[in-house]
């Protein structure tokens, strides 16, 4: 089920119809507030009342004209400003292929770079969305680039992929920004476990390698991308062990799901953080949103009852 629903994320003749259907549109509604930034930052005052901060994200992915990425890149500096005038506790999470990276690479690159001085002049943290494993190499290296001038970025990283403990190695000299995800694509067994055991282990793995390196002086902002509640709190407890506090990383989860472990966490003393999705291009990603967990299938056939 998982595979198909991938191969369908990345159908184009679907792409182009399945958007369209009236259930579907219903059924994205679970995962997202509505499709324009004003639904999205309307939804970030709920969270404050819980004490929770927001990342927003508008969809979107492999835009095929420089242009696009452009006005990709303005629409979310105008987002940066308006969060700032509402006092939102928010940040923005940007997808490299959104900003025409496929395009051309130098100019994604200075995009993050004018989101990014416009996040550090108002003490926030421009995040880099990981893709799939074919953009890997290429979106670290931009990270790489990014950081060195701007220290207020994080990258996302995967833990299905065999690499991302080497990379990690790599990136924490550099005092990094990490989220840690499972990670939501395709991929093969060359380059990514594909058991939920052997992804859950290396996602403990790699986060608590993460937390030694804090231990050890290095600077880590460090989010957990993740509704695994089991595995965060294992997490925590390896934090406690090594002598951190658990607000030594940050949770993160998305808009719609497991949002009463949000608030429990939040409430328990965690940081937790929402990442809200907006935008018209959400085929793609509610269809990995439907990957992970199958039963979210039933639900959205079930919108096309009345
Ligand atoms: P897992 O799939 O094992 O789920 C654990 C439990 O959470 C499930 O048993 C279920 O109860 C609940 N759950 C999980 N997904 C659900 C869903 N869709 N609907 C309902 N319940 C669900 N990936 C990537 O490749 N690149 C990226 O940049 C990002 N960015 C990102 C940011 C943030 C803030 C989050 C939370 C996630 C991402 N991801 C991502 C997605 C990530 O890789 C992964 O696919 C999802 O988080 C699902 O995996 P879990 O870690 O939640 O575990």
């Amino acid at each position: 089920m998982r595979s198909i629903l991938l191969w369908m994320a990345r159908n184009q003749w679907l792409r182009e119809r399945l958007p369209k259907l009236w259930f579907a549109r219903r059924a994205v509604r679970r995962f997202m507030p509505g499709e324009d930034a004003d639904s999205a930052l309307a939804a970030a005052a709920g969270f404050a009342a819980d004490g929770i901060a927001v990342m927003f994200t508008r969809l979107g992915e492999n835009v095929t004209k420089a242009e696009e990425g452009d006005a990709v890149a303005e629409h979310y500096l105008g987002l940066l400003d308006t969060i700032a005038e509402r006092g939102i506790d928010g940040e923005v999470s940007v997808k490299l292929t959104q900003l025409a990276y496929d395009l051309d690479r130098d100019r994604a690159l200075a995009h993050c770079e004018r989101l990014a001085e416009k996040a550090a002049a108002q003490g926030r943290t421009l995040w880099v969305d990981m893709e799939g494993s074919d953009y890997v190499d290429g979106t670290l290296e931009l990270y790489e680039r990014l950081h060195a001038g701007h220290p207020n970025t994080g990258i996302c990283l995967q833990a299905y992929l065999h690499r991302t403990a080497a990379d990690i190695q790599r990136l924490l000299p550099q005092s990094p920004g990490v989220r840690l995800v499972k990670g939501a694509y395709a991929e093969k067994a060359t380059v990514a476990y594909q058991k939920r055991p052997e992804v859950d282990a290396n996602y403990v793995a790699l986060a608590v390698a993460m937390l030694e390196g804090m231990r050890a002086r290095h600077t880590v902002t460090l989010g957990l991308g993740t509704h695994d509640v089991e595995l965060i709190e294992q997490i925590a407890e390896h934090a406690v062990a090594l002598g951190l506090d658990r607000t030594a990383f940050e949770v993160e989860m998305l808009y719609g799901i497991r949002s009463g472990e949000q608030r429990r966490l939040a409430k328990a003393g965690y940081r937790v953080r929402d990442l809200i999705a907006y935008g018209e291009a959400w085929y793609p990603w509610y269809m990995r949103r439907l990957a992970e967990r199958p039963a979210n299938v039933l639900f959205a056939l079930r919108q096309l009852l009345p």
